[in-house]
């Protein structure tokens, strides 16, 4: 089969094509991506010279190069990861996530929708529990919960499912779609939660909580997000809907504090001096108080389960962002500093530096 693989140099993309492209000589995997901040291609260093992969530049907002794209290629499959990700962004600059999210993912779907007949078996929409909004302190989110999303971003996640659930019912694609809860791993540009805290850490610099650090979020290490994904594009209903998550529920501080006793026992320090890094900064505007998969639907119709608990998985997480300076050094570019001034330096103390 040829696989088109949109997004593939991010984060969740680039551990699906490390993780996919080796075992499945069979198939023909086609990374589209435009390579944003939060791409790099040394992800793929360890792929890039195999004769079933392929990177091609292309920004999916541009509808007429997704179209000649697809005319040229004609995948049987396409996996979609593309998208802006990050919520305090979207926050700040929520209009390339209306372009990407959105419009690239009609995108997508017209040029899937155009394709030949016997081309274009499957549409495999990768998307976020965040379309669900927030749970207070009990319940989980199932399949069934409706949408209430709260940023620009779950707001432009929860369009871009709607697109791909309405092209299956109105113009009968072949689509399945699955929402994780959030994901950490090797590649996680250092903007997010976890390789943020790590790195910091590491450095002795302050680690910024918002708000109490209360809020609860429930992590599934990366590598099982792709299992489930491949299990889902195998095994997964047409047209259905499948939640992937790991019960792994943890509070922001719960996570900073596992952090810093993983970095404290590599630096051979105590891990009190790293505690005492953190700094409760103002809060994030329209902040989700909780995310909790329900993932049975998945787990009794696929069979899929997570390897990985969060102990474990956070253990592998440190080691390789200690294992790996140089990707480290080449993420934090001019960009990522400049992320940093404008989404740190201008957040005051939070309530929780005065509890
Ligand atoms: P990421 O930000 O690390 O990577 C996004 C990738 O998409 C990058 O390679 C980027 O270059 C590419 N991209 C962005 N705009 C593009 C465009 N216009 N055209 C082509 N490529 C473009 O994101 P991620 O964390 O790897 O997330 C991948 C997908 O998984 C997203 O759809 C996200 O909503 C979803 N998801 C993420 C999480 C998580 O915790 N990270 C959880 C659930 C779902
Ligand atoms: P993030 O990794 O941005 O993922 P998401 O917002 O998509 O869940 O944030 C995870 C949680 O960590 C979220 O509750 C916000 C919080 N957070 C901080 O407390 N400090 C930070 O510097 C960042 C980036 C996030």
């Amino acid at each position: 089969m040829d696989i088109v693989v949109t997004g593939g140099a991010g984060f969740i993309g680039s551990n699906f094509l490390n993780l996919l492209v080796p075992r499945h000589p069979e198939h023909r995997f086609i990374n589209v991506d435009k390579l944003t901040y939060a791409a790099n291609v040394r992800n793929l260093s360890a792929i890039e010279n195999r004769p079933n992969y392929r990177l091609e530049r292309v920004d999916i907002a541009d509808r007429d190069a997704v179209r000649a794209l697809f005319e040229r290629e004609k995948p049987q499959i396409v996996v979609h990861f593309a998208a802006e990700s990050h919520v305090d962004r979207s926050i700040v600059a929520p209009d390339a996530f209306i372009e990407t999210n959105i419009a690239g993912t009609f995108n997508l779907l017209e040029a899937f929708r155009a394709l030949p007949k016997g081309y274009g078996q499957l549409f495999h929409h990768v998307s976020t529990d965040e379309v669900y909004g927030s749970l207070g302190a009990t319940g989980l989110f199932t399949e069934q919960t409706a949408y209430d999303p709260s940023s620009p971003y779950s707001a432009s996640k929860a369009a871009s499912d709607h697109l791909v659930r309405a092209y299956h019912r109105t113009y009968g694609l072949p689509t399945k779609l699955t929402n994780c809860s959030n994901n950490y791993g090797p590649y996680q540009f250092p903007e997010k939660l976890i390789p943020l805290m790590l790195l910091n850490a590491l450095e002795g610099k302050p680690l910024p909580v918002y708000g109490q650090g209360t809020n609860v979020r429930d992590w599934l290490y990366v590598d099982d997000h792709c299992e489930a994904i491949w299990t889902v594009m195998h095994k997964g209903r047409v047209g259905e809907t499948y939640n992937i998550g790991g019960r792994s529920e943890q509070k922001n501080l719960d996570v900073v504090h596992a952090i810093c006793d993983l970095v404290a026992e590599a630096k051979g320090v105590p891990s009190g001096e790293l505690r005492a890094l953190i700094r409760y900064v103002q809060d994030r505007p329209g902040h989700d108080l909780r995310y909790a998969i329900d993932a049975s639907k998945l787990m009794n119709e696929c069979g899929w389960a997570p390897r990985e608990s969060f102990e474990s998985g956070l253990r592998k997480t440190v080691r390789w962002y200690l294992d790996n300076p140089g990707w480290v050094a080449e993420v934090r570019s001019g960009e990522y500093r400049e992320w940093i001034e404008r989404n740190y330096a201008t957040r005051g103390e939070g309530p929780g530096g005065k509890r």
